[in-house]
């Protein structure tokens, strides 16, 4: 017994020093970025959380708000809210699907305002549909927009941070990344492959001592009407707000953080892996996590965007 407390104490002791050594390597991390004067790109930014991250963007100060979108009308609507703000920003229509598309306004930026030193991948699309019910359509837009405009945009500005060595690269994935979920093959497959592309990114540039800062950005559903339909299987998994997502992306990205995950009770996704396959199948179930996209319909408000 005597033995079984003593090796209790001596684990909680070692469990104790590692938090406390993780919570000062992440403090010695981190470090303030602020977009004050710098120029800054949010893609998507014509509606949803792109628009609220490209307003937040203005009310930072920042130079210069390019805002991307396949829909001219948001997107000309967001630059005038940023205007509003005496901030200056422009747009350019582009489908983050098209090579040619991404290079022709990559171009256009760099000629405009020269480089982009806070980059937000931001657009996403989802179809909601079972495997059986997609095309394969479905797969292959979902893929270019969600995980191959990643490559495309990210190419445009990546050399001009690593000639400054500054910059910030985020990309809005999703906590779907972290988890398979039924209705999903297509959609969190994408974003697997996001947070891949991320991971070996943020590996890379650490490698290379290039000093960019990246920053993943995981969230449950949130209230843009993206996911309209889709519901919280439980009390640890509420729909967010998109306000205090967004303004928890600019705290993340303020503070130099390179991943965050919405809830942090999402986080649980993560530990889930470690378990065998049938218990965490179990969990995953047992948590609601694939009722969630029964009732899915997407976006439904007339006026609204879904490329
Ligand atoms: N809403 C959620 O519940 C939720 C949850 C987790 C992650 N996310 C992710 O957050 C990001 C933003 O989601 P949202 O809810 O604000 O979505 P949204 O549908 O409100 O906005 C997406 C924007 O992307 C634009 N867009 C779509 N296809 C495009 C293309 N080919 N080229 C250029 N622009 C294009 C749309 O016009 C739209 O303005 C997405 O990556 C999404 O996957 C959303």
């Amino acid at each position: 017994m005597g033995k079984l407390l003593r090796a209790v104490r001596n684990l909680s002791v070692t469990a104790g020093a590692i938090g406390a050594a993780g919570v000062w390597y992440r403090k010695r991390a981190e470090r303030h970025l602020s977009m004050r004067a710098q120029t800054v790109l949010v893609t998507g930014a014509g509606s949803g959380l792109g628009r609220l991250l490209a307003r937040g963007a203005a009310q930072r100060n920042a130079a210069h708000i390019v805002v991307w979108d396949i829909n001219e009308q948001s997107a000309r609507d967001t630059v005038d809210e940023i205007l509003a703000y005496g901030v200056d920003a422009s747009y350019d229509v582009v489908d983050l699907a098209d090579d040619e598309s991404v290079d022709a306004a990559g171009a256009a930026v760099r000629q405009r305002i020269g480089g982009i030193d806070f980059l937000i991948n931001n657009a996403g699309i989802v179809t909601g549909k079972t495997f059986l019910e997609q095309n394969h359509h479905d797969v292959e837009r979902t893929y270019q927009i969600n995980t191959l405009a990643l490559y495309r945009v990210t190419r445009q500005f990546l050399p001009n941070m690593v000639a400054n060595n500054f910059g910030s690269i985020t990309v809005v994935a999703s906590a779907a990344s972290l988890i398979g979920v039924a209705r999903q093959t297509d959609y969190a497959a994408s974003k697997w492959a996001a947070h891949g592309f991320m991971e070996s990114l943020r590996a890379e540039m650490r490698h290379y001592g290039h000093a960019i800062h990246t920053l993943s950005v995981h969230p449950f559903y949130v209230d843009t009407g993206m996911f309209d339909g889709a519901s919280s299987p439980n009390v640890l998994l509420p729909i967010l707000e998109s306000e205090t997502v967004v303004h928890k992306i600019f705290r993340a990205i303020e503070s130099g953080k390179r991943q965050l995950i919405l809830p942090s009770t999402a986080a649980l996704a993560k530990w889930l892996q470690l378990l065998p396959v049938p218990v965490a199948d179990q969990v995953s179930d047992l948590l609601g996590i694939n009722t969630t996209m029964d009732h899915f319909t997407g976006r439904t408000t007339p006026g609204e965007t879904q490329s």
